[in-house]
């Protein structure tokens, strides 16, 4: 079934250059992006997105390293795109990711791990709309 999710090229790796890597990474698998702009987020957008998170004790480093530099945000549409992407990412700590995975390749440990992808549809719905308007995601 054709979905969309939200994936983020994150500070870390659009510092290292490796925005194209990773894009190609996608559109290989099917992962078509319909909607992409490089922004930098300010602290308060970094915790809105990930408010989740606030709890916990990586909360503040997250939201400033989130908030470092500019991050390509994007929406990628294609079957199953949530969890193909997931996979594409891999472990949320690149120690821990499989080899040939986004994470595996460009991440440094479990904070700046170069990317970020929605977890559910529910997460998919809140984090594509925090980020885009519907006249900014072309189908
Ligand atoms: P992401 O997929 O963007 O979702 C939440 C982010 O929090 C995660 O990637 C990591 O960048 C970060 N994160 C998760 N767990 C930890 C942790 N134990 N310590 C520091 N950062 C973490």
């Amino acid at each position: 079934m054709s979905e969309r999710t939200l994936a983020i090229i994150k500070p870390d790796a659009v510092k290292k250059n490796v925005v194209g890597d990773i894009i190609n990474r996608y559109e290989q698998a099917g992962l078509k992006p319909v909607a992409i702009k490089l922004i930098q987020m300010s602290q308060s957008v970094a915790e809105g997105f990930y408010a989740v998170h606030k709890a916990r004790p990586f909360f503040g480093s997250l939201c400033s390293f989130m908030s470092s530099g500019p991050a390509v945000v994007l929406v990628l549409q294609g079957d199953n795109a949530i969890k193909k992407n997931r996979e594409l990412m891999g472990a949320t700590d690149p120690a821990k990711a499989d080899a040939g995975t986004i994470r595996k390749a460009h991440g440094a440990n479990i904070e700046f791990n170069a990317v970020h992808g929605s977890d559910s549809p529910e997460t998919a719905q809140f984090e594509i709309g925090y980020f885009f308007p519907g006249m900014e995601i072309f189908s």
